[in-house]
Formats: structure tokens, sequence, C-alpha cells
């Protein structure tokens, strides 16, 4: 966009880029959270430490499709491309628009997918784009504020879309949402990660 497009945009848009060149993802996410804070749950990203020890049990060369629900403005993003194989592909689901539209704008890898949607809604989004499982997903969903219903739905769906050896990864600020995610995953390996904020309660649940 030139100067004289940049001057004719809307306002708000002019307001939001300025605020985006100012304060970069950080003050996306914040703006995100002063929105919707019972869906965003957290007021900062999470940190290098927490991302290195979520991921460390995945096997790269046994991921096809890798699914990630609640990017936000991409904290795990980048990680995940930097391992993923070049002919893999990472789909990314949140229900906050403006986070997708974020990602979709700055993320420009032919492999990165950012869909606007629920997590609920996985399975068809996988099918959409021509899967028939996911071999790892990744969370970073607030489980215990979200609305009603909503967390179940979501483990449903996870274990049913996974591929048998796959993993659901999630971090989360309690060890709450373990107790519903050993409903659906009936093996979880558990983790923890001080140096993040707030410290860190990390589960990988297995699928059979
Ligand atoms: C704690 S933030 C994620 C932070 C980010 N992944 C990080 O590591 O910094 C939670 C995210 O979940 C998204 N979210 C909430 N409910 C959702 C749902 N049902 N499906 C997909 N995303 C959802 C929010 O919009 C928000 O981006």
């Amino acid at each position: 966009m030139n100067s004289t497009q940049a001057a004719r945009a809307p306002l708000h848009q002019r307001v939001r880029r300025k605020a985006e060149r100012m304060f970069g993802p950080a003050g996306i996410f914040f703006k995100g959270f002063v929105k919707h804070p019972v869906m965003v749950g957290a007021i900062v990203p999470s940190s290098r430490r927490t991302i290195a020890r979520v991921l460390s049990k995945v096997d790269w060369e046994r991921c096809d499709l890798f699914v990630e629900y609640g990017p936000g403005v991409g904290t795990f993003c980048q990680p995940v491309l930097d391992r993923l194989r070049r002919d893999a592909r990472l789909i990314v689901i949140d229900t906050n628009p403006d986070f997708i539209t974020y990602l979709a704008r700055t993320i420009g890898d032919s492999r990165f997918i950012a869909v606007h949607g629920s997590a609920a809604d996985v399975e068809s989004i996988v099918r959409q784009h021509g899967y028939d499982h996911a071999d790892y997903v990744l969370s970073g969903l607030p489980f215990t504020t979200l609305p009603e219903g909503v967390g179940p739905a979501i483990m449903a769906a996870t274990q049913r879309v996974l591929r048998p050896g796959g993993a659901f990864l999630v971090y989360q600020y309690t060890a709450r949402a373990r107790a519903l995610m050993s409903r659906y995953f009936h093996r979880i390996d558990k983790g923890f990660e001080p140096i993040n904020v707030p410290p860190c309660v990390i589960s990988w649940g297995w699928k059979d």
C-alpha cells in the first residue's frame, strides 16, 4: 500500500496499523485480551522455554499435518514451521478474526494455513484441507474459562482427529484441564515450565 492509499484507509484501520507498528505482536495480543479476556485467557504470549519444552516430544519425521488451536499472534507458529518437514503443513485455528488476519499477513510460508473458526470444528477443517487426520495437535486454549460444553467438545473432536500414536500437546496455567483431558486420553505425560508468565503446566495426551 502506498502513502496515498494508506491515507485513504478508514480511521480504525490506520489506528490499528499504527498500534501494530508501535507495539508489535505483544500489542496485538494484549488488544485481543482486552477485547475477549475469557477467550484469550492470558495477557502475554508463551515464553521460548515453554515453546521448546512443549514441542520436545514431537517426532517431526512422522508429522505430515500439525494443527494448532488458539495461535494468538503466532508465538508457536514460526518455531513449529522451523521444525516441520518441507512437505508437511501447519493449520492454525482461532476464533479471533484479528489474530487470523494478522497471522495471514505476517507469516509468508506456503506450508502455513490460518483458519478463522473454532477448534471444535477441527475434523471438518482438516478434511477441507485434504487430510484424514492430524499427527499432532497443539493447544493454547484457556480450557478452564471456555463457555460451557466447548472444552469437552474440543477434547472429543481432537481425540477423533488424531492418528494412532499422535499426541495432543496442551499448555495451561493450572492443572485443572488435565482432569478433562484424562477422560479422552488414557496416557498423559506431565511437565511444568516455571519460566513463563504465569508458570505453565504442560500435558502430552497420546492417542492409543
Ligand atoms: C492463551 S491465548 C493463546 C496464546 C498463544 N498460543 C501463545 O502461545 O502465546 C488463547 C487463544 O485461544 C483462542 N480461542 C479461544 N477459544 C477458541 C476456540 N474455541 N477455538 C480456537 N481458538 C480459540 C483465543 O482467541 C486466543 O487466541
